[in-house]
């Protein structure tokens, strides 16, 4: 059991996105077009407390509205470094990042996405009502909203069942969105925020969001999965959002 005292530093982890490729050598993919936080909302936009892990550990951290980076931003296109061990700084960038998913209404979030490329990401699709979605742990159906929001570290996942075409949006795109095709069923294995493996399947809107955060923490893009038509279509916006981080 880890215990927090209330008055924890907030970490620096939290404040400075990290150098790229930093320590294990990650390729970089994508083309370095620099910061865009001048065209991003200042920090932070929130600040407060939060009983933490669904309120499990018991605890309080302080918690903060990060910074979610743009489409062009070269942490975007960085492939997330391993986490060795679940330790507070990570536990604080975990919670830093729910709370930034939520306050930006977003139903998941990658590391990269705060300019911080590691392997952790975050799903939250409680209360999305119109695009089902089914979870399974053990091969026994239960109900996905008792296990929101969903931390994964260092995951891993395996893709089942045909693929589908369906809407996605991403926070690094504001105001974009189009079709990607994605398969209908995933099953993952990851560490929670304790450091415990723990297995499941999901399938439905469950399974695209978990495939669109894996994708980040490899520095794939759900542009990079869409089709020519929708590529196109989006292009004129997608000059526009580079143009702008690279500002
Ligand atoms: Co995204």
């Amino acid at each position: 059991m880890i215990c927090y005292n209330i008055n924890v530093k907030i970490s620096t982890l939290s404040h400075a996105p990290s150098p790229l490729g930093e320590g294990d050598g990650s390729p970089l993919t994508g083309t370095r077009h620099g910061s865009s936080s001048d065209i991003l909302s200042p920090l932070p936009s929130g600040e407060g407390f939060r009983l933490i892990f669904g309120g499990r550990m018991g605890h309080f951290l302080p918690t903060m509205v990060l910074e979610i980076v743009s489409y062009g931003h070269p942490a975007l296109r960085a492939k997330g470094r391993k986490i060795s061990e679940v330790n507070d700084e990570i536990l604080q960038l975990v919670e830093d990042m729910l709370e930034t998913m939520e306050a930006a209404s977003g139903v998941g979030l990658a590391a990269q996405q705060v300019g911080i490329p590691m392997q952790v990401c975050v799903v939250d699709i409680t209360g999305v009502k119109d695009r089902p979605s089914e979870m399974w742990i053990d091969g026994k159906a239960v109900d996905h909203e008792d296990f929101m929001p969903l931390i994964l570290i260092n995951p891993k996942i395996t893709l089942s069942g045909r693929e589908r075409s369906g809407n996605e949006g991403c926070l690094s795109f504001p105001g974009l969105s189009g079709d990607v095709s994605r398969h209908e069923k995933v099953k993952v294995h990851a560490l929670d925020e304790e450091g415990e493996v723990y297995d499941f399947e999901a399938s439905g809107l469950l399974a695209r969001a978990i495939q669109h955060e894996f994708d980040h923490l490899q520095g794939v893009l759900y542009i990079d999965r869409m089709g020519q038509a929708e590529r196109k279509r989006l292009a004129g916006d997608l000059e526009e959002l580079l143009a702008r981080s690279q500002g």
